[in-house]
């Protein structure tokens, strides 16, 4: 409970807090070298963070540096991250443009179409919001990677990944087969962000 109450007050803070951008752009450079030139991934199993909700990005760094959240790579990285680092970076990433979705991607029809019924059946875009852009401490889904997007969910439904210890994730995919969420990612990484 103090621990959330803690995570809670530095993701809290972020708003009000002066951040510099200039400090921040500059240590975002070395993010660079895997999430691509302003964080746009063009690595398999890496996220883009470009145009992520500001208060998620913020949390995640926390999951990692506390290690709720395990990834070998991050968690090294965020383990040299001040507070004030975690608000800087958020808050760069937050504000670049988001990725697209890649077009020219091979695209299966039927594929798309099980993705968006089962986003429908099982209501994504109420916590997501109804472009998928995320909100909060609620991830970005539109234009993600689709790779990453499957990993992700895989990784919910096997419970290795459960961040802050919230359950809304691993409830939503527990019903799910993962034929569903090779659907979901499919569709998810093509909606226009
Ligand atoms: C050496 C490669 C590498 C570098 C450098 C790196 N990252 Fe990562 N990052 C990853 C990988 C791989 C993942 C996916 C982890 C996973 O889910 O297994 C990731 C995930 C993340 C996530 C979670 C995003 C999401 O959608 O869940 C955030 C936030 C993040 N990194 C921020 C940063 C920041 C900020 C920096 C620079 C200070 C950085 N990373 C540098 C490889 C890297
Ligand atoms: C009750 C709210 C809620 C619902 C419904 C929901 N999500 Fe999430 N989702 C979240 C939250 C909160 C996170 C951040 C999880 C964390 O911090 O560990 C998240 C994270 C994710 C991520 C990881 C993104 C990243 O960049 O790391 C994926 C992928 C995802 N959700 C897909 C879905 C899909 C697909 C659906 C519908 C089948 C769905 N979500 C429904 C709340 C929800």
């Amino acid at each position: 409970m103090k621990f959330a109450f803690l995570l809670a007050a530095l993701v809290a803070t972020s708003a009000p807090a002066a951040v510099d951008m200039a400090a921040a752009a500059a240590q975002a450079q070395t993010c660079f070298a895997c999430h691509g030139p302003n964080g746009i991934s063009q690595m398999p199993e890496v996220p883009s963070l470009a145009g992520q909700p500001d208060g998620f990005l913020q949390w995640q760094l926390v999951f990692f540096r506390n290690g709720t959240r395990k990834s070998p790579i991050m968690t090294s990285m965020a383990a040299m991250l001040k507070d004030d680092d975690i608000r800087g970076l958020a808050a760069f990433f937050a504000k670049q443009p988001p990725p697209r979705a890649d077009t020219t991607a091979a695209s299966d029809a039927a594929l798309l179409s099980a993705g968006r019924q089962l986003a429908q059946a099982n209501r994504c875009a109420a916590c997501h919001q109804a472009d998928f852009s995320g909100t909060q401490a609620t991830a970005r889904l539109a234009a993600q990677r689709e790779d990453y997007l499957l990993k992700a969910l895989r990784e919910f439904k096997a419970g290795t990944r459960s961040g802050g210890g919230l359950a809304a994730m691993a409830d939503v995919v527990y019903p799910l087969a993962d034929g569903d969420l090779r659907a979901l990612a499919h569709f998810l990484a093509r909606q226009p962000s």
